[in-house]
């Protein structure tokens, strides 16, 4: 009922055009560490913001930075805390690959609150006004909706570096073309989310190796497929930064089953 009567609240304000505000960020994320800092929130950010989160209505305030920033740090907090015992124990990848990276919040996150500082990150996503985004289903080459140029102006405010941003139509739009393997591959809200996993799965695959590890962000109707089924992996639930959103589940995979072994406790 609370999130039903939310999910309403936050609909009406975005029709009557009226900014977001923290009270729509769930409660347990309000005070956490900010780990992400978000740039002043210029005319041009919040367009960038806009086409990757339509359903948010910002301005160039303060209010708007400050909220944009509380989401940000409250995904990450949710998706670091089904996942900190797996990332704890991969300690300081050689080589991490983000698929669909968004103006670069994990990115962030990560290289700030893991042993990343000699990690190569790759960033790989494209410029694009989002002509086709399907909420599940096929990928197409029109669904990019990415902004690289404000990716680099938010990595640079946050001050980290040890990152390079590979810009998808350059290659074709084909994942194996990025310089793998990798040592974990992660897509949140992208690969397995927007688009079918399963379509992406032969050019993941060839980027793993024997002790890779992939998670994905994965829709509520989300099915197994043969090269999925065909590898250990688990489901893992974790909660999301606006309080009218239900938890999703992180989909983790790897190809030695050991490597999932600090998920056990965190359910299934
Ligand atoms: C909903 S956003 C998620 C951004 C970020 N991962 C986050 O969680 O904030 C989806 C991202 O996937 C990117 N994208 C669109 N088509 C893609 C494709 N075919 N392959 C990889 N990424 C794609 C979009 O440009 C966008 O940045």
């Amino acid at each position: 009922m609370i999130r039903l009567w939310n999910r309403w609240w936050t609909e009406l304000r975005k029709q009557l055009g009226r900014e977001p505000s923290a009270s729509e960020v769930s409660a347990r994320f309000r005070d956490r560490e900010r780990v992400f800092r978000a740039p002043p929130m210029t005319p041009e950010l919040v367009r960038s913001i806009e086409k990757i989160s339509p359903q948010f209505h910002l301005a160039p305030t303060q209010q708007s930075r400050d909220f944009w920033e509380l989401t940000q740090n409250g995904s990450c907090w949710g998706e670091f805390d089904a996942l900190e015992p797996l990332l704890r124990a991969l300690g300081t990848p050689a080589k991490v690959l983000e698929v669909g990276c968004g103006l670069g919040r994990s990115a962030v996150f990560f290289k700030k609150k893991l042993p990343w500082g000699e990690t190569d990150l790759h960033l790989y996503d494209s410029d694009g006004p989002r002509i086709h985004y399907p909420r599940t289903g096929e990928r197409t080459d029109r669904s990019f909706c990415g902004d690289l140029g404000a990716l680099r102006q938010v990595l640079e405010f946050n001050g980290i570096d040890g990152y390079r941003v590979f810009d998808a139509r350059d290659l074709d739009c084909r994942l194996d073309e990025m310089p793998g393997p990798y040592d974990l591959v992660y897509s949140f809200y992208a690969a397995g989310f927007h688009w079918s996993l399963a379509d992406f799965w032969k050019e993941l695959d060839g980027l793993l190796h024997e002790r890779s590890l992939g998670v994905f962000t994965i829709h509520r109707n989300f099915e197994e497929f043969d090269g999925l089924r065909a590898l250990p992996h688990r489901m893992v639930p974790f909660e999301r930064s606006l309080a009218k959103d239900r938890p999703l589940r992180l989909l983790v995979v790897a190809r030695d089953e050991r490597l999932l072994e600090p998920l056990i406790d965190s359910g299934d």
